[in-house]
């Protein structure tokens, strides 16, 4: 717990650094890192930046796999996914474009994208920390309340309060808003060695509350992550205010 988010993303990025200086990374055994989009991860991106360009990390030997995409909107619009990763994080540091994984949400099939998403993940080794954010509704990635606590890679409707709240970006208009994503499961997010999730504000309080005191179910997704052996939350003060 962190009095507020600047020192949230601190602690995230030092963490994330420290993992990935651990693990001693090279070519052949890269360091494997989910990544999430969104508000929440923006400060933790930044500060990882710095750490970046002050030598204190590198990620040229560091695979990354996001969480999710848009269905229809093509890599370079502007608020696909994609561009949030290179505009936010990737251009910014010395990863190698062909160790991004993003799921394409332009895929002519697309349960054989999730298919082979997951396998890509299977192929690499796993993945060694996924960082996250959640919803209000405490859903993680796109696993809207009422995913299976064991799904995989798949395709999900969104619901309205997830694309109200996504509306934000999309000139508050909701019929921009795609109505559905491809995005990693539950199950996959828990597979992953270590998950890290951060929480901030008060708009998050309930979805806090779900996710450490409540009981674990497909409702507040984010509630499997006590189902974790190292699942690490980490917040601020006014997302505390419901614990
Ligand atoms: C979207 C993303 C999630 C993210 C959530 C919360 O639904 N798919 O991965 O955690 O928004 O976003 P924010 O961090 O902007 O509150």
């Amino acid at each position: 717990i962190q009095p507020d988010a600047d020192q949230m993303a601190q602690w995230a990025a030092n963490y994330i650094a420290a993992k990935i200086n651990s693990a001693k990374p090279t070519t052949e055994k890269p360091f494997k890192l989910g990544l999430p989009t969104g508000s929440s991860p923006l400060k933790t991106y930044k500060a990882l930046i710095k750490l970046y360009e002050t030598g204190q990390v590198s990620f040229e030997n560091v695979i990354t796999f996001n969480m999710d995409e848009y269905i229809g909107l093509p890599a370079d619009h502007p608020q696909s996914y994609h561009t949030f990763m290179w505009d936010n994080f990737f251009s910014h540091i010395d990863i190698k474009k062909e160790n991004v994984y993003i799921l394409d949400g332009m895929a002519e099939d697309p349960e054989a994208e999730c298919a082979a998403y997951e396998l890509a993940i299977a192929e690499a080794g796993g993945i060694d920390l996924f960082l996250g954010g959640i919803g209000p509704d405490g859903h993680i990635a796109f696993n809207e309340p009422g995913s299976s606590l064991s799904s995989r890679t798949r395709v999900k409707t969104l619901t309205t309060d997830t694309v109200i709240a996504n509306s934000r970006f999309f000139d508050n208009d909701v019929n921009k808003v795609p109505k559905t994503a491809l995005t990693v499961g539950v199950g996959t997010v828990l597979d992953a060695r270590e998950v890290l999730i951060l929480v901030n504000g008060h708009h998050k309080a309930r979805a806090l509350y779900h996710a450490v005191e409540g009981s674990i179910n497909q409702m507040w997704t984010i509630s499997a992550l006590q189902l974790h052996e190292k699942g690490i939350i980490v917040c601020d003060y006014d997302a505390c205010a419901e614990l």
